[in-house]
């Protein structure tokens, strides 16, 4: 089997969130498993400097895009084959999306056309390369145009699968950037690419790759309701026959707490005195209060409203009175970041706040962490929960999307099963987070029932071997269809 595999983020070469987490690791996963992947990335400047053997294929100069090159190279550790577009007035910058100040680059429709076009060129039967797809595995509104590339092309159509890894990012411009990116008009129409009127790179995927596929099995039937099918459900409702929910796995070797090159002490189920050694490590890292008892509840991500976390400042203050310490690691929305910074400031030595992206400080978050927080709004499947779990950390989640699939409540029956890993809440307010979180602190004190807590959560496979199949079948259905 024959994968072209095209992503705007890959990890460790460019990552902005979990998509990079995935393209890392699936196409490393599905080489495992015996199928010919290839990955397609913009050749951004991290990208340009830390692939291996990186070499130029071709250069061509395109109409719209201009000068433009293809280079291929190997991911570095897992040696994943990789294509790589260069155009440096497209990608030679830094910021994947936006700027510093957080505004989307101007020409988000032109870059990511430009993706998209390569895509659909590299798997469909025109291609320069001796290496001849199967199938094209798109993911998320930054390769959506891919799939309408390949319907309106020559045949024999390449089949694709497009994943959405996040609705709530649409790709969506001026009708007069489809007049630049050189499809059909009848494409932009309601049964094509057209969303109000605008283009939506999101819609297109939607609309015409052959499967779809999202990042958890929850997702994959929450997002055809209108609660959480951000306009999408109609559409996704009608396909619901090709649409398949798959849970991502993690990369085991990158997240393993008995290997983990970033922290100060290993340690593994059967012997948890370095995680005790790793709380403390970031009480002093991060300048909190020396002290092994007191519950230690951390959070690394996003700061958009997405994930939650104003839900969590609002219950702060409370919890740091019930005797907690609370520790953060994130960037996003400047109103978010800096109501922390001000709770930071009201609480200092019980509640830290690092606003930036740090992937060192990530991982001993979840280490040191005694209770790790992801109450999302939606989600689509979560890597950070599966993270904590794996490093003995249990998370506080809302019942959505990947988080439901993952986390198992401690509720008392679940917790006299040995079933239980975490703690999760039904309705998403300040006062039902906080009762839990409260309820979570009792079971902290006996010592025994949270090391049983624990170990259930260290012992949950979250590999990517069982996701990757469920891929390959996507990929034999869609050709077959
Ligand atoms: P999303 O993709 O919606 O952001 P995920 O949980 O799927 O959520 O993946 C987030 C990934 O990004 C994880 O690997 C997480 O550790 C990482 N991450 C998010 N914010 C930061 C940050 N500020 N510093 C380091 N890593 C971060
Ligand atoms: C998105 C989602 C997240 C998911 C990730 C990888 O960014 O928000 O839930 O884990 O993609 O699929």
């Amino acid at each position: 089997m024959k994968i072209l595999f095209a992503t705007s983020e890959a990890h460790p070469l460019a990552k902005t969130g979990g998509l990079a987490d995935v393209s890392g690791a699936l196409p490393a996963a599905l080489r495992q498993i015996g199928a010919d992947v290839r990955v397609l990335l913009p050749g951004y400047p991290s990208v340009l400097d830390r692939v291996k053997r990186l070499t130029r294929i071709f250069n061509i100069d395109l109409p719209v895009h201009g000068e433009t090159a293809l280079l291929c190279g190997v991911m570095p550790d897992s040696e994943v084959p990789l294509y790589i577009i260069e155009h440096a007035g497209y990608y030679g910058r830094e910021g994947l999306y936006q700027d510093k100040a957080g505004k989307d680059w101007p020409d988000n429709a032109q870059r990511f056309g430009l993706l998209s076009q390569f895509a659909a060129w590299l798997a469909g039967p025109q291609t320069p390369l001796d290496f001849h797809p199967d199938v094209l595995h798109c993911n998320d509104w930054q390769t959506g145009l891919a799939p309408a590339y390949l319907h309106f092309g020559k045949p024999p159509r390449t089949p694709s699968i497009f994943t959405v890894h996040n609705l709530a990012y649409q790709g969506i411009f001026p009708q007069d950037t489809f007049d630049l990116l050189g499809l059909p008009p009848e494409s932009f129409s309601m049964h094509g690419v057209e969303y109000f009127g605008k283009l939506s790179f999101l819609k297109a995927g939607l609309f015409y790759a052959t499967r779809l596929t999202t990042v958890s099995p929850t997702y994959a039937r929450e997002i055809q309701t209108e609660a959480f099918g951000m306009g999408m459900q109609g559409l996704l409702y009608a396909r619901k026959d090709v649409l398949h929910g798959i849970l991502n796995g993690i990369d085991t070797v990158e997240w393993n707490p008995s290997r983990d090159k970033y922290l100060d002490a290993t340690y593994s189920a059967d012997n948890l005195a370095g995680k005790a050694l790793d709380k403390l490590a970031i009480q002093d890292e991060l300048g909190l209060e020396r002290n092994p008892n007191a519950p230690l509840l951390g959070m690394v991500s996003r700061l958009t409203l997405q994930k939650g976390s104003d839900v969590v400042i609002e219950t702060a203050p409370r919890l740091v009175e019930l005797g907690a310490q609370i520790v953060v690691l994130g960037n996003g929305d400047a109103a978010l970041e800096t109501a922390w910074q001000n709770l930071a400031a009201a609480h200092q030595g019980k509640i830290a706040v690092h606003i930036g992206y740090n992937e060192g400080l990530s991982h001993r978050i979840e280490a040191g962490s005694d209770l790790f927080l992801m109450p999302s709004r939606f989600e689509p499947c979560g890597l950070n929960q599966m993270y904590s779990l794996r490093y003995g950390t249990p998370p506080v989640v809302h019942n959505v999307g990947g988080l439901a699939d993952t986390v198992v409540h401690a509720s008392l029956g679940n917790l006299s099963q040995g079933t239980a890993t975490g703690f999760v809440v039904d309705v998403l307010d300040a006062t039902t987070l906080f009762e839990t979180i409260r309820r979570a602190f009792v079971l902290y004190k006996h010592k025994l029932a949270w090391r049983q807590l624990v170990r259930t959560g260290m012992a949950q496979d979250f590999s990517w071997e069982n996701s990757a199949r469920e891929y390959l079948d996507v990929y034999q259905t869609a050709i077959k269809a």
